[in-house]
């Protein structure tokens, strides 16, 4: 990885205390001033220009890291060539030119470390394998390809992982191309993530490759949570491997229709969600009303007091009342307690003043409150 995303991994792993880096690729382009910084603070960094396809020349770099460097830590395969075009005008080349640098150079690698457990062997994969992009068959393809084989080295007892990176802004290819991608990405709810959320992403890799990690070798980063009823859905979103980012909003919509029932009135979702007690009028006798809806429909005990605090949104009563639910209404939610029976008592100071007390009932958490950056944390891999 020579070019923007691994040269900003390098000077991470360099902060956090790498002192050898081997860098190849066909032709790396690395501005002699970064070279020199880092050899000042006493960091060797190797330019071994390599085609990974060819596994000879591959291995004859190894060969010489061997010779010339402390004993190899790791290994990372970032190799990337696009060429986006539609299915039906895709040739043979186009396949071959995407699916190459990525498939062949990581199997190469892959045979280089087959019997030696690396503390990390990461293959830098995108989104764009696990969504599937427009005129990007060929990349997709590619990526998925060293997600399985990521799969297959951590089944040999070995660590491994990939990661499905997202749209990095800052810096990489994405920034560099001059193609606007946004209004394509947005149509796919990705969202813009940093440079330093690739950084923090390779840290969460070597993690997730850990050969005993809980988790699949493969995690994703950078798709937002949509709205189940959002008016554009992004194509993905029928797939049920997405449901956890399809954000069911029962709490928000139950609350609403209750509130207009009691205040008889026809004000929408939105703008209920956004008003506090004063503003819609709430006094005390339909507060207490309210409470006892919130028990009886989601057994979540929200004092009087929290309903009517001052500047308490309805959004963020609906919001405890999803975090606190009994598992045993949402029976179809993996990894849930199912012993809790009492309402839970919902106790949160950053709510609003309450006077009531009461012992807080552990509860899980609900797929809709799931977020993008558990799936980002190896929570929930897409294809293990
Ligand atoms: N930037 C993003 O937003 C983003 C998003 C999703 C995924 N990713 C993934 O992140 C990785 C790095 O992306 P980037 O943004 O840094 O892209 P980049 O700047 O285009 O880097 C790709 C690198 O691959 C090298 N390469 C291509 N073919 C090669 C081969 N046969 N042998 C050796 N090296 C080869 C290229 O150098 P030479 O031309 O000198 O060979 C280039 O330095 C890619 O795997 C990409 O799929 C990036």
């Amino acid at each position: 990885m020579s070019g923007g995303l691994g040269l900003s991994l390098c000077d991470w792993l360099i902060e956090n205390g790498a002192k050898y880096l081997a860098l190849t690729s066909r032709n790396p382009q690395v501005v002699d001033a970064w070279l020199a910084a880092h050899k000042k603070n006493g960091v060797t960094i190797r330019l071994l220009p390599c085609n990974v396809t060819d596994e000879a020349a591959l291995r004859a770099v190894h060969e010489r890291i061997v010779e010339e460097m402390p004993p190899v830590a790791g290994a990372v395969n970032g190799a990337m060539v696009l060429r986006d075009v539609s299915v039906r005008n895709m040739s043979l080349e186009d396949v071959q030119t995407v699916i190459r640098p990525k498939i062949l150079g990581s199997i190469h690698l892959d045979r280089i470390f087959h019997d030696v457990d690396l503390d990390f062997f990461i293959l830098v994969s995108s989104i764009s394998g696990v969504i599937g992009t427009v005129g990007q068959a060929n990349y997709a393809a590619a990526n998925a390809g060293v997600c399985s084989l990521s799969a297959q080295r951590r089944n040999r007892g070995l660590h491994s992982s990939c990661i499905n990176v997202g749209m990095i802004n800052g810096v990489g290819y994405i920034t560099q191309s001059e193609r606007n991608l946004d209004e394509a990405m947005e149509r796919l709810a990705v969202v813009h993530l940093s440079e330093s959320d690739f950084r923090h992403s390779f840290a969460e890799a070597i993690e997730a490759g850990q050969p005993d990690s809980p988790h699949g070798p493969e995690f994703t980063l950078g798709l937002r949570e949509i709205p189940q009823d959002a008016a554009n859905m992004p194509k993905w979103a029928p797939d049920p491997k997405f449901s956890h980012f399809i954000v069911r909003r029962a709490a928000e919509d139950a609350l609403c229709a209750q509130l207009r029932r009691v205040l008889q009135q026809s004000t929408p979702n939105d703008e209920l969600l956004e008003m506090d007690s004063t503003s819609l009028g709430l006094d005390s006798l339909i507060s207490v009303d309210i409470r006892s809806w919130f028990l009886k429909s989601f057994q979540v005990n929200i004092p009087v007091l929290k309903i009517m605090g001052n500047n308490v949104q309805m959004l963020s009563l609906a919001e405890l009342a999803a975090k606190n639910i009994p598992a045993p209404l949402t029976p179809d939610v993996h990894g849930q307690e199912t012993t809790a029976s009492a309402p839970s008592s919902v106790n949160d100071s950053s709510v609003g003043p309450s006077t009531e007390t009461g012992n807080t009932t552990p509860t899980s958490t609900p797929h809709s409150e799931r977020t993008a950056s558990d799936s980002a944390h190896g929570k929930s891999e897409g294809k293990d």
